[in-house]
């Protein structure tokens, strides 16, 4: 029987988080945004000008350090040894630096773990770069959203352009290219669909189509929404 364990991966931009996050609310199952781990030990590397060649370095960083995510869907919060940094981990500063901490063996072995503790429970939907191929081969849904670099790229630069940032869309067009070259080449867990996923290309779908979508193939491979009780709770 399906435990309920849905994998969405895909490069930057593709809308997965947006989308994982609205179809854990409709399945009322539990959130979990794997990319905000690594944005996390980013943040904290940086803080701390960790050099991101060093990997001895970036693997103790992650050995010694607490990544916790509470609350699920819009309201999730990360924080980093107790401190929240829900927002600083989205600065463009972290996004440039995130690919190269992630890419370190060291470092996807402490995130791997703490992401198999977290779904461990069934009923999760997470989303990143290799969940379907490494951290949960044996998940009952896996989704690969794509879409054309430059749609990604104009999705990433309204985000920005909305909290107020001064970025222009060549340089985020230029930095997806990057990260995606980063995430797909590595040696570890590399960006890629895994072999039973289902792939779909977003470029000119709606946010809504998209998620409608996915719910049809979750509930295709037995992945049904968690009764809710009428009283709310
Ligand atoms: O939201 P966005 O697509 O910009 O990226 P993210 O999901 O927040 O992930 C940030 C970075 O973390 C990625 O570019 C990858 O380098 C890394 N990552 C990873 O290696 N494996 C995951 N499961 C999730 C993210």
């Amino acid at each position: 029987m399906a435990r309920g364990i849905v994998a969405i991966d895909g490069p930057a931009g593709a809308g997965k988080s947006t989308v994982a996050r609205q179809v854990a609310d409709r399945l009322g199952y539990l959130y979990i945004d794997t990319g905000a781990m690594y944005r996390a030990l980013t943040w904290k590397a940086l803080m701390l000008g960790v050099n991101l060649e060093d990997e001895n370095a970036l693997t103790a960083l992650a050995a010694n350090t607490d990544v916790a995510l509470t609350g699920s869907g819009e309201g999730q919060r990360v924080y980093v040894d107790g401190r929240e940094v829900t927002e600083e981990i989205r600065r463009p500063e972290v996004s440039r630096a995130v690919s190269l901490v992630a890419r370190v063996p060291g470092v996807r072995e402490e995130m791997v773990c703490l992401q198999r503790q977290l779904a461990a429970g069934g009923r999760v939907v997470l989303d990143g770069r290799d969940i379907g191929t490494c951290v949960l081969p044996w998940a009952d849904c896996k989704i690969f959203l794509t879409a054309s670099p430059e749609e990604r790229a104009r999705r990433r630069w309204l985000e920005l352009k909305g909290k107020g940032y001064e970025v222009s869309f060549e340089q985020i067009l230029a930095e997806i290219r990057e990260r995606d070259r980063i995430d797909s080449q590595r040696e570890v867990a590399p960006l890629k669909p895994a072999e039973d996923a289902v792939v779909i290309d977003t470029t000119g779908m709606t946010l809504p189509e998209v998620v409608e979508k996915v719910i049809r193939l979750c509930r295709d491979k037995g992945c049904e929404p968690v009764e809710r009780r009428g009283d709310g709770s």
